[in-house]
This record gives structure tokens, C-alpha cells and sequence, in this order.
């Protein structure tokens, strides 16, 4: 084993840290939460709770993976509380299980891309029955398992290449070219006719649709961890290649800057096509439309794409272009995350580590791949293995948050993380602030995270991405 994988630079590990937090998190559950949730509202407390909150669970993982110099498995432990290696498990579960059934979407994603590409060229719409197309799909023999293979395939290639071959160069490229294609994309739709209605509809707090503030809040927390890949272990493998003179806090800003900006542009890439289609007669209204939840995306977007006529394909593939390169990254992320932590466990290689982690993710995923189709009579606990895995996820992962701020908070002390934070150099002007949200703020909030998630479960059951 030689010395350990670290990233060229700040900007790298910015980079690399903002690929995995923009993902499907910020192109389709943003927008459709902040439709529901009262537009400007929901964005304000969205912006708020990651100014702050989302900010200071960034610090903390970022901080423990750099002192650590390990991935979140073995590093609480190597801190000097073995007691604490516990946490390591849990937070190695979580992308662990995730990996799997996110590289079965990654598949989905994959699959759309395909298909509006060879529409747009041939100036044909994909389907005219997005739905029909759809379930065809996921309930197909073989085709979902397939298309995952194929995305997981891809991120394999990258991981395999190592920390600065393969992560650190596919993100200087997907990376700009996602921000690119999102900000042309939004500014295209900024000219369609009646665009006007939809950036009113999504920018213009309306406190009718949020009559339970409480509501608003736990959704703009559950979607602030997702969305920034906290509590899944990432941050503190990704921290772990940070260098020495780097700094902690301007990385963590930066990060949550980018993040919450493509969340932001999001909105305006979807809510005013869903807002014109909406008003040119469809049968549904709005908040209908957007209300789709996960179908939003593979089922109601398309429907809207083929309102458009022949502009339809090729913003269809525009969009499913720029969810690609999303989904990819993130995948790269999670896979690298547990692929470090086999390596730092059993002191194995990395491409050994490769391998099984490649095999345990397509034997897994293939559960929830054929999970619609084949094998749609498996259910767990009544769900569906897709379905089973992202509620379970949605559980644990706010748990591992909590036990992390009681870490830094309580066990290893905020005056570590904050000293790892001042080894760049800097001063660092938040300690206060800092040790009044680890210790009390962040994990009460976040138990009430979980608290409202097991009520929602227990009485609806669903996924939720
Ligand atoms: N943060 C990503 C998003 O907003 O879509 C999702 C994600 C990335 C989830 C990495 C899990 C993960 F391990």
C-alpha cells in the first residue's frame, strides 16, 4: 500500500465534492418540492437551513475525513474512540445500499438519454404514451437490468483509474459541461411564450400551499442532506484526499454554494415548461403536474417534451444529457466512498476492491432492477426492492447525521474539528456559532427528521428520493 490518494488542489476537491452533491436531488426533487411547498418559501427556508445547518455538517465531515486520513469506516475509530467504529458501519451502510438501486435510476437516466437521442436526430418524439413507454420499460425482462449495467459499467471505468486519473479528470469534464448545457437550457426556456407565469409561479412565495411551516422545514432539511450527500459517507472519504494547506470552510461554502445554485436553476429549467404545458389545457393542473413525484421525471417531463412539438426531442435530450452527467457523478462518488473503505479496512487494493465492490452493486442492484418486472412478486415488508431500500435509506440516513454531530460535538470535541479547519492557516470566525449548532441545534433538528420519517413510513410506506 503506498501513501494515500489525495486530490491536486482546492479547486479539485471542490469540483469533485460539487459533482456528488448535484445529482437527481437538485434537477428533479428541488423543483417539484418547491412547487409544492410555496415557491420563494420553500427556497428561502431552503436557503437558510444550508447557509447554516447544511454548512456546518459539511465542516464536520470534511474536517473528520482530513484528520482521519480514512474513509468514514475506519475513521472515527483511528480518532482513539474504537467504541465509535460502530458509526463507520452504519455510515458505510448507507451508501453501501444506496449504490445499487441508484445505479438502477443511473440505468433509467441512461436509458432516456438513448432514446431521445435517437429521436432527435431521426425528429421523432420517443414515444407518444410516456407512461405506457415507461412501465414497458421497467417492467421489461431484461432492459432496466441492462441499462444498469451499462451506467454501472461506467463508473467502474472511472473508479477504476484512481482518485487523480479517473474521479478528478471525469469531473473537469462533466462538471462545466452540466453548467453549461443547465444555464443555456434555462435561459432557452426563459424566451418560451408565457415563461413569465411559471418564473412567478416558482420564484413568488405563496404561503397558501405551506400552511404547516413545520412540513416545510423537514422537507427542506431531508432534501439539504441528500442533496449535499451528507451522512453517506462521502465527504469524509472525499475530505480524506484533501490536502493539508487546503481550506476546510472555504471548500465547505463553495461546495454549498454550487450545490444549492444548480438546485436553484433547476426550477427554472422545468417549473415554467410544467407551468405552460399546465395552462395550455392540460387535463391536470400544476401542482398536479409537479405533484407526480418520482413519475416526474420519466413520465410527466416526457409528456411535457412532447407538448413542445419539434423542439421536444432535442430538449429531451438536452435535459436527460445534463441529468446523465449528474447521475454519473454522484454514482462515482458513492462507489468511491465504499471502495475506499474496503481498501482502508482490509488494507486491500484498490482494484481488488473494485471488483468486489462492482459485483456485490450489480447483484444487489439487480434485485431492485428486476424488481417491476421479472421478480415484481418480491416484496419487502410490502415494497418493492427498489422502493424497500430508498425508504430504509431515508431512515438511517439522518441517524448516521445525528451520531456524527454527537461525535464532534460531544466525544471528539469541536475544538478538533475547528483546529483542522485552522490548519490552513486561517482564522476561523464562526467557533461559536460552530459549537452551538454540532451540540444542540443540528441533532435535534435532525431527530425530528427522523421522527417524521418514521410516522410518514409507518403509515404510508413509498419512496421518496
Ligand atoms: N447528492 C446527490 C443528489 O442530490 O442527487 C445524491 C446522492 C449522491 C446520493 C451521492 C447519494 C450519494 F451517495
Amino acid at each position: 500500500m503506498g501513501a494515500r490518494a489525495s486530490w491536486s488542489g482546492q479547486l479539485a476537491f471542490v469540483l469533485a465534492a460539487s459533482a456528488s452533491a448535484i445529482g437527481l436531488g437538485n434537477l428533479w426533487r428541488f423543483p417539484y418540492l418547491a412547487a409544492r411547498y410555496g415557491g420563494g418559501v420553500f427556497i428561502a427556508v431552503y436557503l437558510s437551513l444550508s447557509l447554516t445547518l447544511g454548512f456546518v455538517l459539511l465542516v464536520t465531515e470534511i474536517a473528520i475525513g482530513r484528520y482521519a486520513r480514512q474513509s468514514q469506516l475506519t475513521a472515527f475509530g483511528v480518532l482513539g474512540h474504537p467504541k465509535w467504529n460502530f458509526l463507520g458501519v452504519l455510515a458505510t451502510l448507507v451508501p453501501l445500499f444506496i449504490l445499487p438501486y441508484y445505479n438502477v435510476i443511473g440505468g433509467w437516466v441512461f436509458r432516456y438519454f438513448a432514446a431521445y437521442a435517437g429521436a432527435a436526430f431521426a425528429g421523432i418524439a420517443p414515444t407518444a404514451d410516456p407512461k405506457a413507454f415507461f412501465g414497458a420499460f421497467v417492467g421489461a425482462p431484461w432492459a432496466p437490468f441492462a441499462a444498469m449495467c451499462a451506467f454501472t459499467a461506467a463508473v467502474v471505468a472511472v473508479i477504476v483509474l484512481g482518485v487523480k486519473n479517473g474521479i478528478e479528470r471525469a469531473n473537469l469534464v462533466l462538471v462545466p459541461a452540466l453548467l453549461a448545457i443547465a444555464v443555456a437550457l434555462s435561459v432557452y426556456v426563459a424566451t418560451l411564450p408565457g415563461a413569465g407565469e411559471g418564473i412567478r409561479y416558482y420564484l413568488v412565495p405563496d404561503f397558501s400551499s405551506c400552511d404547516n411551516i413545520g412540513k416545510v422545514m423537514l422537507g427542506a432539511m431531508g432534501q439539504m442532506f441528500y442533496s449535499l450527500s451528507l451522512a453517506m459517507g462521502i465527504m469524509i472519504t472525499y475530505g480524506s484526499y484533501m490536502l493539508r494547506r487546503d481550506s476546510v470552510p472555504k471548500a465547505a461554502v463553495r461546495i454549498v454554494a454550487a450545490d444549492t445554485f444548480v438546485a436553484i436553476l433547476s426550477g427554472f429549467m422545468i417549473i415554467p415548461v410544467v407551468v405552460v404545458f399546465a395552462s395550455a389545457g392540460a387535463s391536470e393542473g400544476v401542482r398536479a403536474v409537479i405533484d407526480a413525484g418520482p413519475g416526474l421525471m420519466f413520465e410527466t417531463l416526457p409528456k411535457v417534451f412532447l407538448s413542445l412539438g419539434t423542439a421536444g426531442p432535442w430538449f429531451g435530450l438536452v435535459f436527460f444529457t445534463i441529468v446523465l452527467f449528474a447521475a454519473l457523478t454522484s454514482g462515482i462518488s458513492m462507489m468511491e466512498a465504499i471502495v475506499a473503505a474496503v481498501c482502508d479496512f482490509f488494507k486491500t487494493s484498490r482494484a481488488r476492491s473494485v471488483a468486489v465492490v462492482s459485483v456485490w452493486s450489480v447483484a444487489v442492484g439487480a434485485l431492485s432492477a428486476f424488481g417491476y418486472g421479472r421478480w415484481s412478486s418480491l416484496r419487502f415488508f410490502g415494497l418493492p426492492p427498489l422502493d424497500f431500500f430508498d425508504t430504509s435509506m431515508n431512515i438511517l440516513t439522518p441517524i448516521v447525521a445525528a451520531l456524527i454531530c454527537v461525535f464532534a460535538g460531544w466525544i471528539l470535541s469541536p475544538k478538533r474539528i475547528l483546529a483542522e479547519c485552522q490548519r490552513s492557516g486561517e482564522r476561523v470566525g464562526f467557533r461559536l456559532f460552530y459549537v452551538v449548532m454540532v451540540r444542540f441545534v443540528a441533532p435535534l433538528l435532525i431527530i425530528a427528521i427522523v421522527v417524521s420519517e418514521v410516522c410518514r413510513c409507518l403509515k404510508l410506506g413509498g419512496w421518496s428520493i
